[in-house]
Order: C-alpha cells, then sequence, then structure tokens
C-alpha cells in the first residue's frame, strides 16, 4: 500500500521532507515615519507606529539585530505641505531623504528602500498628478512618471539602495530606470510594484497616512481584481522595462497571481502582505479567536509556497523573532 503519511511521521522526517521554509532573509519590513518628535500609535493599525526620523532608525536597528536586511519607508506628510502637483515627493531635505540618511549613517549595511509615487504629497491624494474635467477626473500618466523619476532620483542621491514604484503608471520602470542611469545611481535597483490590485485591502494603510483618495478611486491605474492574465502582461512589460524585482500585492487574496507571476519571470518574485491582511489577522486574534503565532507563520508561509521569495509584511519582526527562537 502507499502510505503518504510515512512522510508525515515525526518532527525529523517532516522537516526533511518540508518544501518551503520561511526565512528571516526573505522580509521587507515596511515602516512609517512622519516629521514630529514624538512615535505614535497608528489607530487603523493596531501594533503599527508612526515613527519619528529618530524612533524609525531605532527600530530599523531592533529590526536588523534580529537579522531583517531591507525596509521600505512611506511617510505620512503634513496636509499643509501636499499640493496638487505633489512636487515636495522630490525635495532633497524631505522627510524621506533625511530619513534615508539616518538609516544609511546608523546602518550602513540596511538595504534602504523607498516607495516612488506620489500620494503622500498630492493634495488629491491619487498616485498620479490629477486633471479635473468638471466632475471627472484624469490621472495624467507621461506627466506623473516625470515627477517619479524626480522622486526616485531624490531618493537615489539620499543613499536608498533600491527603488519601489508603487503608483502603477505606465512606462514608469523604463523610466525611472533611465533617468537612474543617466545620473550614475545604475547601481539603485528597482522593485516594481507590476501587479498591484485596486483592493480594498489598503484602507487601513491609506488611515495610516491619510492619503485617501480625496474624490475617485484608484481603478483607472491599479489593476482589476478579476483579472489574471493582465499581471502576465504587466510581468513582461516590466522585465522589459528593466526592474529587478517583480512585486504582487496584496498576497492572501492573491495567491494564484504569485504563482502564475513566478512561472512567467526569471526575476524574483516579491509580494505585499498589505496593511488590510495585517489587520484581519490582528482583529482575529485579538481576543484569542486565533492563534496569533501559528496564524500569521501559516500565512507567510502560504505566500512563499506560492512563489514570492520576497515578502513584504508588517510582522517581519514579530515573525523573525518567532523563527529564532
Ligand atoms: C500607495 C500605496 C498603497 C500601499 C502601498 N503604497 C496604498 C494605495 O495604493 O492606495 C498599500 C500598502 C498596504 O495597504 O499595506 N502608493
Amino acid at each position: 500500500m502507499i502510505r503518504p503519511r510515512r512522510n508525515r511521521k515525526s518532527p525529523a522526517v517532516r522537516a526533511l521532507v518540508r518544501e518551503t521554509t520561511l526565512s528571516v532573509s526573505d522580509f521587507i519590513y515596511p515602516l512609517f515615519v512622519h516629521d514630529k518628535e514624538l512615535d505614535e500609535p497608528i489607530d487603523s493599525m493596531p501594533g503599527c507606529t508612526r515613527w519619528s526620523v529618530n524612533g524609525l532608525v531605532k527600530e530599523a536597528g531592533e529590526a536588523y539585530s534580529l537579522g531583517i536586511q531591507a525596509v521600505v519607508l512611506f511617510p505620512a506628510i503634513a496636509e499643509s505641505i501636499k499640493t496638487p502637483d505633489a512636487k515636495e515627493c522630490a525635495n532633497d531635505d524631505g522627510l524621506v531623504p533625511r530619513t534615508i540618511r539616518a538609516l544609511k549613517e546608523a546602518y550602513p549595511e540596511l538595504c534602504v528602500i523607498t516607495d516612488v509615487a506620489l500620494d503622500p504629497y498630492n493634495s488629491d491624494g491619487h498616485d498620479g498628478i490629477v486633471r479635473k474635467n468638471g466632475e471627472a477626473l484624469e490621472i495624467l500618466n507621461d506627466k506623473t512618471v516625470e515627477t517619479l523619476c524626480q522622486q526616485a532620483l531624490c531618493h537615489a542621491k539620499a543613499g536608498a539602495d533600491m527603488v519601489s514604484p508603487s503608483d502603477m503608471m505606465d512606462g514608469r520602470v523604463e523610466a525611472i530606470r533611465e533617468t537612474l542611469d543617466l545620473n550614475d545611481y545604475d547601481q539603485v535597483s528597482i522593485m516594481a510594484y507590476t501587479a498591484k490590485y485596486a483592493s480594498a485591502f489598503y484602507g487601513p494603510f491609506r488611515g495610516a497616512l491619510e492619503s485617501e483618495p480625496k474624490s475617485g478611486d484608484k481603478k483607472t491605474y491599479q489593476m482589476d481584481p478579476a483579472n489574471s492574465r493582465e499581471a502576465i502582461r504587466e510581468t513582461l512589460l516590466d522585465e522589459e522595462e528593466g526592474a529587478d524585482i517583480i512585486m504582487v500585492k496584496p498576497a492572501g487574496p492573491y495567491l494564484d497571481i504569485i504563482s502564475e507571476v513566478r512561472n512567467t519571470t526569471t526575476l524574483p518574485v516579491a509580494a505585499y502582505q498589505v496593511s488590510g491582511e495585517y489587520l484581519m489577522i490582528k482583529a482575529a486574534c485579538k481576543d484569542g479567536w486565533l492563534d496569533e503565532k501559528a496564524i500569521i507563520l501559516e500565512s507567510l508561509t502560504g505566500i512563499k509556497r506560492a512563489g514570492a521569495g520576497i515578502i513584504l509584511t508588517y510582522f517581519a519582526k514579530q515573525a523573525a523573532q518567532w523563527l529564532a527562537e
């Protein structure tokens, strides 16, 4: 008789036949920063913090000592600095460049990744520059890409190791690559949000940054959750445009996309376990309804098993602690 259970009979045998292993080096830790002295808990994401620059450096240091080698920065920008052209995004003395410099000074080996998109800086709350025709909004693709290039260059100048365009404008990976290369930043990598869906799972994140669109939605640039062939199309394009890493976002509800993208490209594949996924797990575990440690590690293992070798997760630090036990 064929007995598959023999391969499950003991911890040692299970460890031998295990196909997927989570490792602390898989994680990218997303961190929020604001231009205030105090660290502030984020109401919409219990357990997460909007850090001061100093607080963020300390948190990144703790993560680094647990083996987390990469962080990605998300700024909360004061409403008074936001403009329709989002020009603060390329200010060399802005919050993000200052944070990059502080991080690189404290932890030169840490891989510092930045988000490239206009929504934190744009008074319209969109990832691109908005043209209004009465009630109708148009998100201007090529004009936005020009600004994204300036933003990416500003991050590179401040010392970012990697820039990560999350805006979903067409042609931005190629344009950013060209801008970086022309300015002698050919070693700055691009992690592209390749298949980023117009997802309701981003709600708590927008609460964290107060970056909710003032009107309209993001469906003319982010992908329709119903589509998977389109993710292949975006993957082939980003590969051709020079992306170093391809990302799928969200992660948990899009495991099929991760798997298809994994089978399409030879590039490394990342997946972003987003704020709504984080919040659902936090909420379900708050009163002990689910076992937090088991659920978090299982959700991350599932994302890795689907094909993501890199996982952006708000649980990075906690998971790193558990993996070290
Ligand atoms: C915006 C951006 C978003 C996230 C990362 N970058 C939100 C959005 O597209 O509206 C979401 C991350 C999360 O929900 O954890 N450029």
